[in-house]
């Protein structure tokens, strides 16, 4: 993602592997259908990317008097936090934009265009510092000779830069170790396949590419050692919502004795909820179950359910990697611990 104003340049991840396209983003609006449809994605680039859509609408607003301009910025907030309800870092991230408006309104409107310019800046530029910080704490736990596996993408692509989940397995793959990655497909929308496979063979990484339906024979078998996946956003308590799948692997992997861990920044952490059941889950359009890249492979006509996260209880997570360090059970206690320090 690559700030250039006045436009916002993406790499379109609808594209991926086939393509490498940039989507250049002139509108918060675009910005906005750029989220809904999955062109960017990941729990922290969408932040960052409604940040800067934001930027988008207040240099449009441009030079008026401060209450309308506050009036219709709230909108293109508005518009930009209804295009998906899960990751909570969307709203995170438009909540500091418009705390930092709010905080400049009085210094007039070219001084809160500026003022959002550089949150935006310094969002992506903390989201980056953070993930280098996960992938420090968390890269301890990979020894030579594990498989180790991951779940939908959670690389550069779905951040600032090195990634969550993907960002543990980079720093110890940097660190010399030698280990493999088993990535699931990740099914409906193939972003294990065609982003996660993608960035391990970009970083000269060990992966073996798999069908989600195999993970449980694999684990069977002795190939898995250690599960790590990232987050769209944890409760107070440690229920952790991720893509659609995720909730499988951590019922698996506790019934063959592997430890589970969740990669995540603090902005991914929802404290104001209390427990899992009250994370919104998003539901998608039914073609991306019936179809496969455009290709049908359903009868036309079939009903289709298809919600794109599920809710992983805490009980079967072994480990919160943060950019503060590992929270373990009991993760109420702990993860309050680490909002208070
Ligand atoms: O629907 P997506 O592709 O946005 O879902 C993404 C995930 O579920 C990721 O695992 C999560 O956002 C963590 S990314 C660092």
């Amino acid at each position: 993602m690559v700030w250039d104003p006045p436009v916002l340049r993406l790499l379109d991840q609808r594209q991926l592997p086939a393509r490498v396209e940039e989507l250049v983003c002139r509108t918060p609006e675009e910005v906005g259908e750029a989220i809904r449809s999955l062109a960017v994605r990941g729990a922290p680039a969408i932040g960052m990317a409604a940040a800067f859509g934001l930027v988008l609408g207040a240099r449009r607003i441009g030079k008026t008097d401060p209450d309308r301009f506050r009036r219709e910025l709230q909108q293109v907030a508005d518009m930009l936090a209804a295009t998906r309800p899960t990751a909570v870092n969307l709203f995170w991230a438009l909540r500091r934009m418009m705390a930092r408006a709010d905080a400049l309104l009085s210094a007039g409107t070219e001084a809160v265009v500026a003022g959002l310019e550089e949150e935006a800046l310094a969002i992506a530029r903390e989201d980056a510092e953070v993930n280098r910080r996960i992938g420090l704490a968390g890269a301890d736990l990979i020894r030579d000779g594990d498989g180790v596996l991951t779940y939908c993408n959670t690389g550069a692509l779905a951040t600032a830069a090195y990634g969550t989940a993907l960002g543990v397995i980079r720093i110890a793959h940097e660190q010399g170790k030698r280990f493999t990655v088993y990535a699931c497909e990740t099914r409906p929308v193939l972003q294990g396949a065609r982003l996660t496979a993608w960035e391990l063979l970009q970083e000269g990484i060990d992966g073996v590419l798999i069908t989600d339906n195999m993970a449980g024979h694999l684990m069977q078998q002795g190939r898995i050692q250690m599960v790590v996946v990232g987050a769209d956003r944890i409760a107070a308590n440690g229920d952790t919502a991720n893509k659609i799948g995720t909730y499988t692997m951590a019922v698996l992997a506790r019934a063959h004795g592997i430890p589970f861990y969740v990669a995540s920044p603090l902005s991914t952490i929802d404290m104001e909820l209390a427990s899992g059941e009250a994370i919104p889950i998003e539901e998608r359009n039914p073609a991306e179950v019936t179809h496969i890249r455009g290709v049908p492979v359903a009868p036309e006509g079939i009903r289709v359910y298809n919600p794109a996260f599920d809710v992983t209880p805490h009980a079967y997570i072994t480990g919160i990697i943060t950019e503060k360090g590992i929270v373990r059970p009991p993760f109420t206690e702990g993860l309050a611990r680490l909002f208070a320090s």
